[in-house]
């Protein structure tokens, strides 16, 4: 079975979103929970960037033991020396360097031609080399860049020494079959492809970055970047979790891969990030928004507390976490029941429709009915008091 290759990128890009800036001691507790969520490789920075950057690069090779360490350097001999020092006591470094590609970024950021850009690519490769085996190397704005040219320069790095070449929608622009097909494209006309691995990089600029990973995947990329919440430079990356939970919960659709992810640490890691980054996580996020496993609706939460399979494709508890039944205005008696039997009230049928009637006039000008709130309203209908 092959392997997909998980890169979280949560402490480089994702570091990149406004407002999230990291203390080293806080990467560090970051990268410590990506590697027990089980991410194959942790960009753990940049850094040239800033001193910061270099220390929590330097001081994350030295503590993670399982994942493969990266640092991330452009194109440029100060860059790479620099990346190389910081990831030097990692078990298993990785340097990541990078070179603007398209015609939009060399006109008119660079002002230099293709072949200088390519002949800066495979001399950064090169250096690289000299401070580890293991090289990615991502042709920046790849998505906006002419073909031929593209499959030039991937060829060029591979035989310069690159063993991971990364294809970046730097700026989120492309759409599920036009990625596939660029993918494709690549495994078709790049000669010396099978010597390296095909990661992609994407995105969510228009909402498609897990799409387009998921359709890179299909298309023979077996390496996939992103951040745990989705978090990343302007509308962020491709969400890591997503990608993951997709990869388990549709192999009917994507095909069975191995991974080293561990399911369980999914939600302890949006959490960390999120509380470490200070980007909190929008309520309905896919998979670990508040509201993922929260069921308000009368009819969902009867279905739920039938058969789970009712109204959730996914168990929370995978993820590691409890679904929930939120009592609101929309609920129904069978979820008041259940929830007032948990907090320890025994209510018969009669008694039921009573505490039924209080509630949904209670309910009507609340967003939620809280266990507290409950209690009361039965407290105030029956006069009962909970079971011991
Ligand atoms: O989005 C991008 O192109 C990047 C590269 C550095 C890989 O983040
Ligand atoms: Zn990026």
């Amino acid at each position: 079975m092959e392997e997909i290759i998980f890169f979280d990128t949560t402490l480089r890009d994702g570091e990149q979103s406004p407002g999230a800036s990291m203390t080293k001691d806080g990467k560090v507790k970051v990268a410590m929970q990506l590697e027990k969520l089980g991410v194959n490789v942790i960009e753990a920075g940049f850094p040239i960037a800033s001193e910061n950057d270099f220390e929590s690069v330097k001081e994350i090779a030295r503590t993670v033991t399982k994942s493969t360490v990266a640092g991330l350097a452009r194109a440029k001999k100060v860059d790479i020396d620099r990346c190389g020092d910081a990831i030097k006591d990692a078990k298993k470094p990785r340097i990541h360097t990078f070179m603007s590609t398209s015609d939009i970024h060399l006109a008119n950021q660079f002002g230099i031609d293709r072949e200088t850009a390519l002949k800066i690519s495979i001399d950064a490769v090169k250096q690289a080399k000299n401070y580890c085996n293991d090289i990615e190397f991502s042709p920046m704005d790849a998505t906006r860049t002419e073909k031929s040219y593209l499959y030039r320069v991937i060829e060029s790095v591979i035989d310069a020494g690159a063993t991971t070449v990364n294809i970046p929608d730097t700026v989120g622009y492309s759409t599920p079959v036009e990625f596939g097909q660029l993918i494709k494209g690549i495994k078709e006309n790049v000669p010396n492809i099978s010597q390296a691995i095909i990661s992609v990089h994407c995105h969510n600029d228009l909402g498609l970055a897990t799409a387009n990973s998921l359709a890179a995947i299909t298309n023979g990329a077996r390496q996939v970047e992103g951040t745990i919440n989705g978090i990343g430079e302007r509308a962020g990356n491709a969400s890591l979790e997503e990608i993951m939970m997709i990869l388990k919960t549709r192999k009917d659709q994507m095909g069975e891969f191995k991974s080293n992810v561990n399911y369980t640490e999914i939600y302890n890691s949006s959490k960390i990030v999120e509380s470490i980054s200070g980007i909190m996580v929008q309520r309905n996020k896919a998979i670990v928004g508040k509201n993922a496993f929260s069921h308000e609706s009368g009819i969902h939460q009867d279905g739920i507390i039938k058969h789970k399979s009712t109204y959730e494709i996914i168990d929370p508890r995978t993820i590691g976490i409890e679904s929930e039944l939120v009592l609101g205005k929309h609920s129904g008696k069978h979820a008041i029941e259940k929830r007032a039997k948990e907090i320890g009230f025994e209510i018969d049928e009669n008694q039921m429709n009573c505490v039924f009637t209080s509630f949904k006039n209670y309910a009507d000008n609340k967003k939620y009915v809280t266990d507290e709130e409950l209690e009361k309203i039965i407290v105030q209908e029956l006069g009962i008091k909970q079971n011991a």
